[in-house]
């Protein structure tokens, strides 16, 4: 199938191209089921639109929320989502991601709280609802680049990210991995502190967690079984549970399902399988957070954002063209994602990805939950080109077609360079592009 530009005049028109492989975008064309009401643990998000975590790069280097961290999320809260996933927020000062990631420690708490404070405020006053909030609480691992250029924590050497082996040094021990699960205590006490309702123990898009999921090489305690692979979450875990006194707070994890990257690079796959997903791994997992920490939902997502960009957003513009069709990595996401929700009916699944489809997203979102191929549909480059689409969508019954993301790829350029992210395209006024 040809690499072609969005050029689509209805999602019928998008199934028609999908000529070479059979698409799993199920389509609805009313989009009401995203306006119905959904149950949190103790809490109700008012529908079933989340907005997914996106690093702003713009806290301060104390770790505190900046201006421009506050004008996003309020733009956000004011939109109308039901819920917003809080953007990746670092467990220590040297795993962040950017010297401007945010960052929660005792002394900014109330600088948290204040924002917490003010973006359900924001929602509360404009749509007559606060969003659900969960902070997503982070160690970037492989990607930490604390002082602008990288200082990689690494899980082990994996050939397929890395040029020339990374210096063996940078391998964390066993020992160190057990200091940063326990930073995950701090965090949840923390999170709490600040007004968050929940806390996800972030395993996603090849940042630490995620990495020792597919430590089949590794020797010792994290390393080879899936009960090693998985040891760091569920420390992690149990580290974050130690400190919670608030019962309505709860954890909950966004989930790399798969990372896109042959056995035994990658998490999702099987020797001699290529790069098929196969979900069994993240399926069992999740049952055992399910049973241990009553999660109420999980948020799925695959792919790494940093080398194979176009399985975790599949876009058509930038400098890297994918070898294959946007539309057959979409549909890869939702299958994930379906598989997942059927595995665990009785936890809410948040699909991702769903920006390429442009003004047809949310047909598809409705189409996912419609089908209890997922619970809810997260968003994450759309809310930055147009932080107001849930409100149009409910008072309009779809969004503009001028102010949809046009997945240029801008916004995550500003985040691989340290500097603010935003829309270049939509907010011109604001964010010039690189
Ligand atoms: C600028 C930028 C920052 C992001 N930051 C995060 C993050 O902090 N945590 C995370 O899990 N994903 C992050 N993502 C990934 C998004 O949450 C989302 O998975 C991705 O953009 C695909 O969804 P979409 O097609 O709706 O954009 C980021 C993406 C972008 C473009």
């Amino acid at each position: 199938m040809k690499h072609e530009t969005f050029h689509y005049s209805s999602w019928q028109d998008v199934l028609s191209a999908c000529t070479d492989f059979e698409p799993f975008l199920p389509f609805s064309e009313n989009t009401a089921a995203l306006f119905s009401p959904l149950s949190i643990g103790k809490h109700t998000s008012h529908n079933r639109i989340a907005l997914q975590p996106m690093e702003g790069t713009d806290g301060l280097v104390n770790g505190s929320p900046g201006e421009l961290t506050r004008r996003r999320y309020l733009r956000f809260a004011e939109g109308g989502a039901g819920l917003i996933w809080f953007e990746a927020v670092a467990s220590a000062p040297e795993v962040r991601a950017s010297a401007h990631q945010l960052w929660l420690t005792d002394k900014n708490v109330d600088e948290f709280k204040r924002l917490v404070d003010s973006i359900k405020e924001a929602g509360l006053k404009k749509n007559g609802y606060a969003p659900v909030i969960i902070m997503q609480a982070t160690n970037s691992g492989r990607y930490s680049k604390p002082n602008g250029y990288p200082e990689p924590l690494i899980a082990y050497n994996n050939p397929v990210l890395e040029d020339t082996p990374i210096d063996s040094s940078r391998i964390l021990s066993d020992d160190q991995l057990k200091v940063y699960e326990d930073k995950f205590a701090d965090l949840s006490r923390l999170a709490q502190a600040a007004g968050f309702d929940g806390m996800d123990v972030k395993c996603c898009h090849r940042y630490l967690a995620n990495e020792l999921f597919s430590a089949y090489t590794r020797e010792g305690m994290y390393g080879g079984s899936f009960e090693n692979r998985t040891r760091f979450l569920l420390n992690a875990y149990a580290a974050a549970a130690s400190e919670i006194k608030d019962p309505a707070f709860f954890l909950t994890s966004r989930m790399n399902a798969f990372d896109g990257f042959p056995y035994p690079w990658g998490f999702g796959v099987k020797e001699g399988d290529g790069i098929r997903p196969h979900m069994d791994e993240a399926i069992r997992l999740i049952g055992i957070i399910k049973e241990k920490y009553q999660i109420p939902l999980i948020n799925i997502t695959i792919g790494n954002p940093y080398k194979n960009p176009h399985v975790n957003r599949p876009y058509d513009k930038g400098n890297y063209v994918p070898d294959e069709h946007p539309l057959f990595g979409e549909s890869r996401m939702m299958k994930c994602v379906s598989e997942i929700q059927r595995a665990h009916p009785d936890i809410s699944v948040i699909g991702s990805a769903f920006t390429y489809l442009r003004g047809f997203a949310p047909n598809l979102a409705a189409g996912m939950i419609e089908g209890k191929h997922a619970a809810m549909a997260g968003f994450g480059r759309l809310a930055f080109a147009y932080p107001d689409f849930v409100n149009d969508l409910k008072n309009n019954g779809f969004i503009n077609p001028k102010k949809v993301c046009i997945t240029c790829g801008q916004c995550a350029s500003l985040l691989r360079n340290g500097t603010p992210a935003g829309c270049v395209v939509r907010h011109r006024e604001i964010y010039k592009p690189l």
